[in-house]
């Protein structure tokens, strides 16, 4: 297990999770987190999330060092959130893109404000200097969740994302620096006990 993990957390509301990475042999487990998902949180997402063979890839070829994927568990040890640093390369090796998905019974408790805390922090141990969120024009909810995390509006690509209906959305790129949401993160988690687990 990867140095400070497991870590558990006590969300606003007195919810204890456990935040992992990512292992081999969590595929059902994470099969069964996004398929449980209603279709309004997942019909959005860039990759079709309800394919059991989507999953398994994602977990028997995962790379921490190019996608840092990070988990948070119930007492149940169900996933209850699933949080994605995908490192740039090339030109945007400087660039991460942060992808976070949290289980609607968890919603509004703080989680994906823990979650992508972790990320930036990661983001900040490997030289990151920016973050993206990509999401689309359709995700209200979760392009205000990013504007309070300090991610802020850098561009718009007209019709440039298809939803799993083949309808056209534009894509919001959303951004900010890692010095900078550092600061807004750590705000936003100040009142979470964040404690080591064993
Ligand atoms: C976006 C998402 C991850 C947010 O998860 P969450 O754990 O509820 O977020 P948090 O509780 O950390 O919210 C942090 C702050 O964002 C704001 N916020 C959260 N959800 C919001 C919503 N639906 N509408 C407006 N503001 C919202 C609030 O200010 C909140 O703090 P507060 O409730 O203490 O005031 C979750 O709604 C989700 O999984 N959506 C579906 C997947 C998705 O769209 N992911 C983004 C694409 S990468």
């Amino acid at each position: 297990m990867e140095k400070g993990y497991p870590r558990k957390v006590a969300l606003k509301g007195g919810a204890q999770v456990v935040l992992r990475p990512l292992e081999g042999g969590d595929e059902e487990a994470l099969h069964r987190f996004f398929s449980g998902l209603p279709p309004e949180a997942t019909e959005f997402l860039r990759d079709d999330v309800r394919d059991r063979q989507t999953i398994a890839r994602w977990v028997q070829e995962r790379d921490p060092s190019r996608i840092w994927v990070l988990l948070a568990l119930d007492e149940a040890r169900a996933i209850v959130g699933n949080a994605s640093l995908h490192v740039g390369r090339g030109w945007r090796r400087h660039v991460g893109e942060v992808r976070v998905v949290v289980s609607p019974a968890l919603q509004r408790h703080r989680l994906a404000s823990a979650l992508v805390h972790e990320l930036v922090n990661q983001a900040s141990v490997r030289s990151l200097k920016k973050l993206e969120a990509q999401i689309l024009d359709v995700q209200e909810g979760a392009h205000r969740v990013f504007e309070r995390f300090g991610f802020r509006e850098e561009a718009r690509l007209r019709g440039h994302a298809l939803d799993l209906h083949n309808k056209p959305h534009d894509l919001l790129v959303l951004t900010s620096t890692v010095d900078d949401l550092w600061k807004k993160m750590e705000d936003l988690i100040e009142d979470l006990d964040f404690v080591p687990a064993h």
